[in-house]
Protein backbone atom coordinates (compact mmCIF):
# COMPACT_ATOMS: atom_id res chain seq x y z
CA UNK A 1 0.00 0.00 0.00
CA UNK A 2 0.88 3.69 -0.57
CA UNK A 3 2.89 5.50 1.96
CA UNK A 4 0.83 9.05 2.61
CA UNK A 5 2.44 11.92 3.33
CA UNK A 6 1.29 15.25 4.61
CA UNK A 7 3.16 18.52 3.86
CA UNK A 8 2.60 21.81 5.43
CA UNK A 9 3.58 24.76 3.02
CA UNK A 10 4.09 22.74 -0.03
CA UNK A 11 3.77 25.71 -1.94
CA UNK A 12 6.89 27.20 -0.96
CA UNK A 13 10.37 26.11 -2.15
CA UNK A 14 10.90 22.77 -0.22
CA UNK A 15 7.53 21.66 -0.64
CA UNK A 16 7.65 22.19 -4.06
CA UNK A 17 11.03 19.97 -4.20
CA UNK A 18 9.72 17.79 -1.29
CA UNK A 19 6.66 16.66 -3.36
CA UNK A 20 8.58 15.64 -6.20
CA UNK A 21 10.77 12.99 -4.63
CA UNK A 22 7.68 12.05 -2.82
CA UNK A 23 5.79 11.53 -5.78
CA UNK A 24 8.73 9.93 -7.30
CA UNK A 25 9.08 7.43 -4.57
CA UNK A 26 5.54 6.33 -5.23
CA UNK A 27 3.77 8.09 -1.82
CA UNK A 28 0.55 9.81 -1.95
CA UNK A 29 0.88 13.32 -1.21
CA UNK A 30 -1.17 16.04 0.44
CA UNK A 31 -0.36 19.37 1.02
CA UNK A 32 -1.49 22.12 3.23
CA UNK A 33 -2.50 25.40 1.75
CA UNK A 34 -3.95 28.25 3.35
CA UNK A 35 -7.61 29.03 1.66
CA UNK A 36 -6.93 32.96 1.56
CA UNK A 37 -4.11 32.14 -1.21
CA UNK A 38 -6.16 30.48 -4.11
CA UNK A 39 -3.42 32.04 -6.96
CA UNK A 40 -0.67 30.36 -4.89
CA UNK A 41 -2.39 26.81 -4.55
CA UNK A 42 -3.51 27.73 -8.28
CA UNK A 43 -0.09 27.67 -9.55
CA UNK A 44 1.37 24.55 -7.18
CA UNK A 45 -1.09 22.81 -8.78
CA UNK A 46 0.20 23.55 -12.40
CA UNK A 47 3.42 22.35 -11.37
CA UNK A 48 2.44 19.25 -8.90
CA UNK A 49 -1.23 18.01 -10.12
CA UNK A 50 -0.44 15.08 -8.61
CA UNK A 51 -0.19 16.71 -5.14
CA UNK A 52 -4.02 16.78 -3.12
CA UNK A 53 -4.37 19.68 -1.81
CA UNK A 54 -6.39 20.60 1.76
CA UNK A 55 -7.26 24.31 2.81
CA UNK A 56 -5.79 24.85 6.53
CA UNK A 57 -4.04 27.66 8.23
CA UNK A 58 -0.81 27.01 10.68
CA UNK A 59 -2.58 29.55 13.01
CA UNK A 60 -5.93 27.56 12.99
CA UNK A 61 -6.15 24.60 15.15
CA UNK A 62 -9.33 23.36 14.18
CA UNK A 63 -8.32 23.44 10.17
CA UNK A 64 -4.76 21.84 11.20
CA UNK A 65 -6.89 18.35 13.34
CA UNK A 66 -9.05 18.67 10.25
CA UNK A 67 -6.33 18.32 7.33
CA UNK A 68 -4.34 15.42 9.41
CA UNK A 69 -7.84 13.59 9.87
CA UNK A 70 -8.49 13.99 6.81
CA UNK A 71 -4.81 12.77 5.46
CA UNK A 72 -4.52 9.91 7.55
CA UNK A 73 -0.46 10.53 7.36
CA UNK A 74 2.20 8.33 8.10
CA UNK A 75 4.60 10.96 7.75
CA UNK A 76 4.21 14.64 8.02
CA UNK A 77 6.76 17.35 6.83
CA UNK A 78 5.88 20.61 8.49
CA UNK A 79 7.60 23.16 6.44
CA UNK A 80 4.77 25.95 6.55
CA UNK A 81 6.10 28.93 8.42
CA UNK A 82 6.64 33.14 8.28
CA UNK A 83 10.41 32.34 6.63
CA UNK A 84 11.91 34.99 5.81
CA UNK A 85 13.93 36.82 8.52
CA UNK A 86 13.24 40.11 7.72
CA UNK A 87 9.87 40.42 7.78
CA UNK A 88 9.89 38.77 11.08
CA UNK A 89 11.31 41.87 12.52
CA UNK A 90 8.32 43.53 11.62
CA UNK A 91 6.19 40.96 12.22
CA UNK A 92 7.45 39.06 15.27
CA UNK A 93 3.76 38.30 16.71
CA UNK A 94 2.92 36.96 13.52
CA UNK A 95 5.85 34.92 12.99
CA UNK A 96 5.60 33.40 16.50
CA UNK A 97 2.33 32.37 15.93
CA UNK A 98 2.82 30.59 12.41
CA UNK A 99 6.47 29.62 13.36
CA UNK A 100 6.37 28.64 16.59
CA UNK A 101 3.17 27.58 17.65
CA UNK A 102 1.88 26.45 14.55
CA UNK A 103 4.14 23.42 15.28
CA UNK A 104 2.74 23.29 18.70
CA UNK A 105 -0.81 23.11 17.12
CA UNK A 106 0.28 19.94 14.58
CA UNK A 107 1.51 17.77 17.50
CA UNK A 108 -1.05 18.47 19.64
CA UNK A 109 -3.86 17.61 16.77
CA UNK A 110 -1.77 14.10 16.15
CA UNK A 111 -2.26 13.72 19.73
CA UNK A 112 -5.92 14.64 20.10
CA UNK A 113 -6.63 12.18 17.17
CA UNK A 114 -4.44 9.79 18.47
CA UNK A 115 -2.58 8.80 15.90
CA UNK A 116 1.09 10.25 18.00
CA UNK A 117 1.78 6.06 18.20
CA UNK A 118 1.79 6.00 14.41
CA UNK A 119 2.44 9.53 12.82
CA UNK A 120 5.93 10.30 12.03
CA UNK A 121 7.05 13.89 12.17
CA UNK A 122 9.56 16.24 10.70
CA UNK A 123 10.13 19.26 11.92
CA UNK A 124 11.73 22.21 9.83
CA UNK A 125 14.48 23.75 12.36
CA UNK A 126 16.78 26.00 11.18
CA UNK A 127 20.70 27.45 11.28
CA UNK A 128 18.92 30.86 12.17
CA UNK A 129 18.74 29.42 15.75
CA UNK A 130 22.78 29.75 16.27
CA UNK A 131 22.57 33.13 15.78
CA UNK A 132 25.37 34.56 17.20
CA UNK A 133 27.17 31.48 16.84
CA UNK A 134 28.89 29.87 20.28
CA UNK A 135 31.32 27.66 18.03
CA UNK A 136 32.28 27.11 14.31
CA UNK A 137 31.47 25.07 12.86
CA UNK A 138 27.81 24.45 14.26
CA UNK A 139 26.96 20.73 15.23
CA UNK A 140 23.55 19.73 16.66
CA UNK A 141 25.09 19.67 20.13
CA UNK A 142 26.01 24.13 19.66
CA UNK A 143 23.77 25.75 22.05
CA UNK A 144 21.22 27.99 20.11
CA UNK A 145 21.47 32.10 20.61
CA UNK A 146 18.51 33.14 17.96
CA UNK A 147 19.02 36.71 16.86
CA UNK A 148 15.43 37.59 14.94
CA UNK A 149 11.92 36.92 16.24
CA UNK A 150 11.81 34.23 13.21
CA UNK A 151 14.75 31.96 15.44
CA UNK A 152 13.36 32.53 18.51
CA UNK A 153 9.69 31.12 17.00
CA UNK A 154 12.24 28.14 15.61
CA UNK A 155 14.12 27.34 18.37
CA UNK A 156 10.49 27.10 20.67
CA UNK A 157 9.43 25.19 18.45
CA UNK A 158 12.58 22.52 17.92
CA UNK A 159 12.06 22.49 21.76
CA UNK A 160 8.90 21.62 21.99
CA UNK A 161 9.59 18.58 19.32
CA UNK A 162 12.17 17.53 21.98
CA UNK A 163 9.79 17.85 24.72
CA UNK A 164 6.89 15.88 23.12
CA UNK A 165 9.46 12.72 21.99
CA UNK A 166 10.86 12.79 24.96
CA UNK A 167 7.37 13.03 27.18
CA UNK A 168 4.68 11.09 24.23
CA UNK A 169 7.63 8.88 22.53
CA UNK A 170 6.32 10.36 19.50
CA UNK A 171 8.29 9.78 16.28
CA UNK A 172 9.64 13.71 15.93
CA UNK A 173 12.81 14.23 13.96
CA UNK A 174 14.42 18.21 13.42
CA UNK A 175 16.31 18.95 10.81
CA UNK A 176 18.30 21.80 11.41
CA UNK A 177 18.62 22.75 7.62
CA UNK A 178 21.41 25.27 6.78
CA UNK A 179 20.19 27.88 3.78
CA UNK A 180 19.37 26.27 0.98
CA UNK A 181 18.82 27.50 -2.22
CA UNK A 182 17.59 26.86 -6.33
CA UNK A 183 15.45 27.54 -9.19
CA UNK A 184 12.29 27.97 -6.56
CA UNK A 185 13.95 30.11 -4.09
CA UNK A 186 11.61 33.13 -3.16
CA UNK A 187 12.61 36.66 -4.61
CA UNK A 188 12.64 38.34 -1.10
CA UNK A 189 15.70 36.34 -0.35
CA UNK A 190 19.17 37.39 -1.28
CA UNK A 191 20.53 34.64 -3.38
CA UNK A 192 17.70 34.68 -5.63
CA UNK A 193 17.42 38.71 -5.63
CA UNK A 194 20.75 38.35 -6.92
CA UNK A 195 20.77 36.22 -9.63
CA UNK A 196 17.08 37.39 -10.85
CA UNK A 197 18.84 41.10 -10.81
CA UNK A 198 21.95 40.06 -12.75
CA UNK A 199 19.94 38.11 -15.20
CA UNK A 200 17.47 41.35 -15.75
CA UNK A 201 21.15 43.22 -16.22
CA UNK A 202 22.45 40.43 -18.74
CA UNK A 203 19.10 40.88 -20.84
CA UNK A 204 19.96 44.85 -21.04
CA UNK A 205 16.59 45.76 -18.77
CA UNK A 206 18.41 47.33 -16.03
CA UNK A 207 21.70 48.42 -14.94
CA UNK A 208 22.24 48.28 -11.33
CA UNK A 209 20.61 46.51 -8.40
CA UNK A 210 21.07 47.48 -4.49
CA UNK A 211 21.75 45.05 -1.17
CA UNK A 212 22.35 45.45 2.12
CA UNK A 213 25.22 44.00 4.35
CA UNK A 214 26.74 41.99 1.81
CA UNK A 215 29.94 40.75 4.20
CA UNK A 216 27.34 38.37 6.17
CA UNK A 217 28.47 34.81 5.22
CA UNK A 218 25.93 31.33 5.13
CA UNK A 219 26.60 27.98 4.36
CA UNK A 220 24.52 27.58 1.33
CA UNK A 221 23.46 24.56 -0.81
CA UNK A 222 21.05 23.22 -2.93
CA UNK A 223 17.37 22.64 -1.86
CA UNK A 224 16.67 19.49 -4.08
CA UNK A 225 19.62 17.95 -1.60
CA UNK A 226 18.08 19.18 1.25
CA UNK A 227 14.89 17.75 0.94
CA UNK A 228 16.28 14.25 0.60
CA UNK A 229 17.44 14.21 4.05
CA UNK A 230 14.27 15.38 5.39
CA UNK A 231 12.61 12.28 4.03
CA UNK A 232 15.92 10.17 5.09
CA UNK A 233 15.41 11.74 8.51
CA UNK A 234 12.39 9.93 8.73
CA UNK A 235 13.18 6.63 7.52
CA UNK A 236 15.27 5.42 10.16
CA UNK A 237 15.03 3.28 12.98
CA UNK A 238 14.31 6.36 16.21
CA UNK A 239 13.74 10.12 15.83
CA UNK A 240 16.50 12.16 16.37
CA UNK A 241 17.89 15.84 15.48
CA UNK A 242 20.28 16.48 12.70
CA UNK A 243 22.69 19.60 11.22
CA UNK A 244 22.29 19.66 7.26
CA UNK A 245 24.92 21.60 5.73
CA UNK A 246 27.63 21.72 2.78
CA UNK A 247 30.22 23.07 5.48
CA UNK A 248 31.54 25.78 3.32
CA UNK A 249 30.57 29.38 4.00
CA UNK A 250 30.50 32.45 1.37
CA UNK A 251 30.00 35.88 1.63
CA UNK A 252 27.10 37.50 -0.50
CA UNK A 253 29.78 39.23 -1.88
CA UNK A 254 31.20 36.46 -2.88
CA UNK A 255 27.79 35.20 -3.87
CA UNK A 256 27.47 38.41 -6.21
CA UNK A 257 30.81 37.75 -7.96
CA UNK A 258 30.11 34.33 -8.80
CA UNK A 259 26.84 35.18 -10.46
CA UNK A 260 28.63 38.26 -12.18
CA UNK A 261 31.00 35.92 -13.41
CA UNK A 262 28.23 32.80 -14.43
CA UNK A 263 26.15 35.38 -16.50
CA UNK A 264 29.46 36.42 -18.09
CA UNK A 265 29.28 40.01 -16.71
CA UNK A 266 32.31 41.27 -15.53
CA UNK A 267 33.35 40.18 -11.82
CA UNK A 268 33.38 43.67 -10.34
CA UNK A 269 30.52 44.53 -7.92
CA UNK A 270 30.86 48.22 -8.13
CA UNK A 271 29.78 48.35 -11.52
CA UNK A 272 26.72 46.99 -10.42
CA UNK A 273 25.92 47.44 -6.93
CA UNK A 274 23.88 50.28 -4.46
CA UNK A 275 23.88 50.47 -0.83
CA UNK A 276 20.44 49.99 0.44
CA UNK A 277 20.13 50.86 4.74
CA UNK A 278 16.84 49.54 4.56
CA UNK A 279 18.02 45.94 4.07
CA UNK A 280 19.95 46.24 7.56
CA UNK A 281 18.60 43.68 10.25
CA UNK A 282 18.33 45.18 13.92
CA UNK A 283 20.28 42.72 15.33
CA UNK A 284 22.61 40.28 12.23
CA UNK A 285 23.82 36.54 11.67
CA UNK A 286 26.89 37.30 10.94
CA UNK A 287 28.32 34.20 9.93
CA UNK A 288 27.03 30.69 9.58
CA UNK A 289 29.00 27.22 8.72
CA UNK A 290 27.70 23.52 9.91
CA UNK A 291 29.19 19.98 10.39
CA UNK A 292 26.86 17.99 9.01
CA UNK A 293 28.96 14.55 9.79
CA UNK A 294 26.16 13.18 11.76
CA UNK A 295 23.86 13.09 8.86
CA UNK A 296 26.96 11.74 6.62
CA UNK A 297 27.52 8.73 9.42
CA UNK A 298 23.96 7.92 10.52
CA UNK A 299 21.51 8.74 7.11
CA UNK A 300 24.33 8.18 4.41
CA UNK A 301 23.42 12.21 3.17
CA UNK A 302 25.89 14.54 1.31
CA UNK A 303 25.33 17.59 -0.35
CA UNK A 304 26.10 16.84 -3.87
CA UNK A 305 25.52 20.16 -5.52
CA UNK A 306 28.78 22.66 -5.35
CA UNK A 307 28.26 26.65 -4.39
CA UNK A 308 29.83 27.00 -7.97
CA UNK A 309 26.96 24.51 -9.81
CA UNK A 310 24.01 26.48 -7.30
CA UNK A 311 25.13 29.80 -8.55
CA UNK A 312 25.18 28.55 -12.07
CA UNK A 313 22.16 26.31 -11.95
CA UNK A 314 20.11 29.48 -10.50
CA UNK A 315 21.80 32.32 -12.91
CA UNK A 316 21.16 29.88 -15.90
CA UNK A 317 16.95 29.85 -14.61
CA UNK A 318 16.91 33.39 -13.83
CA UNK A 319 18.19 34.38 -17.51
CA UNK A 320 15.26 31.44 -19.02
CA UNK A 321 12.48 32.97 -16.51
CA UNK A 322 13.86 36.42 -17.21
CA UNK A 323 13.76 35.87 -21.04
CA UNK A 324 10.70 34.60 -20.82
CA UNK A 325 9.00 37.83 -19.63
P1 LIG B 1 9.03 29.27 1.90
O1 LIG B 1 9.36 29.12 0.46
O2 LIG B 1 8.92 30.62 2.49
O3 LIG B 1 7.67 28.46 2.18
C1 LIG B 1 6.93 28.64 3.36
C2 LIG B 1 5.57 28.00 3.18
O4 LIG B 1 4.80 28.21 4.38
C3 LIG B 1 4.73 28.56 2.03
O5 LIG B 1 4.11 27.50 1.35
C4 LIG B 1 3.69 29.41 2.75
O6 LIG B 1 2.47 29.53 2.03
C5 LIG B 1 3.49 28.57 4.00
N1 LIG B 1 2.79 29.31 5.05
C6 LIG B 1 2.98 30.59 5.48
N2 LIG B 1 2.11 30.90 6.42
C7 LIG B 1 1.33 29.82 6.63
C8 LIG B 1 0.23 29.54 7.46
N3 LIG B 1 -0.27 30.45 8.31
N4 LIG B 1 -0.33 28.31 7.42
C9 LIG B 1 0.14 27.37 6.56
N5 LIG B 1 1.17 27.58 5.72
C10 LIG B 1 1.76 28.80 5.75
O7 LIG B 1 10.10 28.48 2.79
P2 LIG B 1 11.12 27.30 2.37
O8 LIG B 1 12.40 27.92 1.95
O9 LIG B 1 10.43 26.34 1.47
O10 LIG B 1 11.40 26.63 3.79
C11 LIG B 1 10.59 25.57 4.26
C12 LIG B 1 10.70 25.51 5.77
O11 LIG B 1 12.06 25.29 6.15
C13 LIG B 1 10.27 26.78 6.49
O12 LIG B 1 9.70 26.41 7.72
C14 LIG B 1 11.58 27.51 6.75
O13 LIG B 1 11.45 28.36 7.85
C15 LIG B 1 12.51 26.34 7.01
N6 LIG B 1 13.92 26.54 6.67
C16 LIG B 1 14.27 26.99 5.45
C17 LIG B 1 15.61 27.14 5.12
C18 LIG B 1 16.04 27.63 3.76
O14 LIG B 1 17.21 28.04 3.63
N7 LIG B 1 15.18 27.58 2.75
C19 LIG B 1 16.60 26.77 6.05
C20 LIG B 1 16.19 26.30 7.30
C21 LIG B 1 14.86 26.17 7.60
P3 LIG B 1 2.18 30.84 1.11
O15 LIG B 1 3.18 30.78 0.00
O16 LIG B 1 0.78 30.63 0.70
O17 LIG B 1 2.39 32.00 2.03
N1 LIG C 1 17.08 39.15 1.90
C1 LIG C 1 18.14 39.95 1.79
N2 LIG C 1 18.09 41.03 0.93
N3 LIG C 1 19.24 39.70 2.53
C2 LIG C 1 20.31 40.50 2.38
C3 LIG C 1 20.30 41.60 1.51
C4 LIG C 1 19.14 41.89 0.76
O1 LIG C 1 19.06 42.84 0.00
N4 LIG C 1 21.52 42.19 1.59
C5 LIG C 1 22.25 41.50 2.47
N5 LIG C 1 21.52 40.47 2.96
C6 LIG C 1 21.95 39.51 3.96
C7 LIG C 1 20.98 39.33 5.14
O2 LIG C 1 21.12 40.42 6.05
C8 LIG C 1 21.44 37.99 5.68
O3 LIG C 1 22.55 38.17 6.54
C9 LIG C 1 21.92 37.24 4.43
O4 LIG C 1 22.03 38.23 3.39
C10 LIG C 1 20.98 36.14 3.99
O5 LIG C 1 19.66 36.67 3.98
P1 LIG C 1 18.42 35.81 3.44
O6 LIG C 1 18.69 35.32 2.07
O7 LIG C 1 17.20 36.65 3.66
O8 LIG C 1 18.43 34.50 4.37
P2 LIG C 1 18.60 34.30 5.94
O9 LIG C 1 19.95 33.68 6.17
O10 LIG C 1 18.26 35.50 6.70
O11 LIG C 1 17.47 33.21 6.23
C11 LIG C 1 17.30 32.06 5.38
O12 LIG C 1 18.08 31.00 5.90
C12 LIG C 1 17.67 30.51 7.19
C13 LIG C 1 18.64 29.39 7.57
O13 LIG C 1 19.82 29.93 8.09
C14 LIG C 1 15.82 31.73 5.34
O14 LIG C 1 15.59 30.75 4.36
C15 LIG C 1 15.32 31.20 6.68
O15 LIG C 1 13.97 30.74 6.54
C16 LIG C 1 16.23 30.04 7.09
O16 LIG C 1 15.81 29.46 8.30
Amino acid sequence: MHKRALITGVTGQDGLHLSHILLEKGYEVFGMVAGQRPSTAQSFSQLRPDVKLIQGDLADFSSVLQVIDQSQPNEIYNLGAISFVGLSFTQPELTANITGLGFLRVLEAVRKLHVEKSVRIYQASSSEMFGRVRETPQTELTSFHPRSPYGVAKTFAHYTGVQFREAYEMFISNGILFNHEGEYRGYEFVTRKITSNIAKIKLGKQERFSLGNIEVSRDWGYAGDYVEAMWLMLQQESPDDFVIATGKSHTVREFTTAALAAAGLEPNIERYLDYDVSMIRPSEVDSLIGDSSKAKKVLGWEPKVSFEELVALMVENDLRVESAR
